[in-house]
C-alpha cells in the first residue's frame, strides 16, 4: 500500500466542537485499567446506567467482548496485549472524537501501554483511571475462576502471575476498589466524569 494514495476526510466533517454542543457535553475517554476482577467492567457497566438515567449516551469498550469479535485474533503476550491497546485506543479516538463518552475496559498491564494510548487519543480527551486491587484481593474475589486456574498452571501469561502488572507512576485518577465499598467507588468515579464532561 502506498500511503500517499490514501485520503483521508477528517477536514470535510463535521468540528468535533459543534458535535459536542449538540450532544451537550465533551467526549472524553475514560480508561479503566487494573487486574483482572479489580473491578473495572463493574464500574463502567454502573457508569454507563447512570449517565443513560441523566440522558447521556456512552460506550463501554471492554477486553473479554473486544476479544470475543474485533481482537478475537490477540493472545496475551505483551506484544499481543499492545496491539489490543492500540486498536482499543483508535476506536476510542473515533468515539470520542464524535462527541461519545467512552468508558475503556481493559487490563492494560504496562505503563507503555497507557503511554500509547494517550498519545493516540490525545491528553485532552483521555482519562487514566486505575482501579486499584491487589492480587490477593482479586484473587478472593475470583469472579471467573481465572485465578484458581492460574495458581494450578492453567492459564499461560496471567496477569500478576506469568505476565507483569505496572501500577501507575503517572498523575490519574485512583478508584480504591479494595478499601471502597462498591458505591463509594462508583460515586467517585461518577462526579469525575460529570466535572470532565462538562461544556464551559
Ligand atoms: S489486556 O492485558 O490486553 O489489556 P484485556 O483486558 O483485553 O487484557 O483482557 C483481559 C481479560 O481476559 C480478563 O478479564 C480475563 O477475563 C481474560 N483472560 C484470559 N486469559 C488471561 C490472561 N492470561 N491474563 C489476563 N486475563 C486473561
Amino acid at each position: 500500500m502506498n500511503k500517499s494514495d490514501i485520503h483521508p476526510i477528517e477536514d470535510r466533517l463535521i468540528p468535533q466542537g459543534l458535535k459536542e454542543k449538540l450532544l451537550g457535553h465533551k467526549g472524553a475517554v475514560f480508561w479503566l485499567y487494573g487486574l483482572s476482577g479489580s473491578g473495572k467492567s463493574t464500574l463502567a457497566i454502573e457508569m454507563e446506567h447512570r449517565l443513560h438515567q441523566q440522558s447521556i449516551h456512552s460506550v463501554v469498550l471492554d477486553g473479554d467482548n473486544l476479544r470475543s469479535g474485533l481482537n478475537s485474533d490477540l493472545g496475551f503476550s505483551n506484544q499481543d496485549r499492545g496491539e489490543n491497546i492500540r486498536r482499543v485506543s483508535e476506536i476510542a479516538k473515533l468515539f470520542s472524537a464524535n462527541g461519545i463518552i467512552t468508558l475503556v475496559s481493559l487490563i492494560s498491564p504496562l505503563r507503555e501501554f497507557r503511554k500509547k494510548a494517550k498519545s493516540i487519543i490525545g491528553e485532552n480527551h483521555f482519562h487514566e483511571v486505575f482501579i486499584k486491587a491487589s492480587y490477593a484481593t482479586c484473587q478472593k474475589r475470583d469472579v471467573k475462576g481465572l485465578y484458581a486456574k492460574a495458581e494450578k498452571g492453567m492459564v499461560q501469561s496471567f496477569t500478576g502471575q506469568g505476565s507483569e502488572f505496572e501500577e501507575p507512576e503517572t498523575d490519574c485518577l485512583i478508584i480504591d476498589s479494595e478499601n471502597e465499598n462498591p458505591q463509594q467507588s462508583a460515586d467517585l468515579l461518577f462526579n469525575y466524569i460529570s466535572q470532565a464532561i462538562s461544556l464551559p
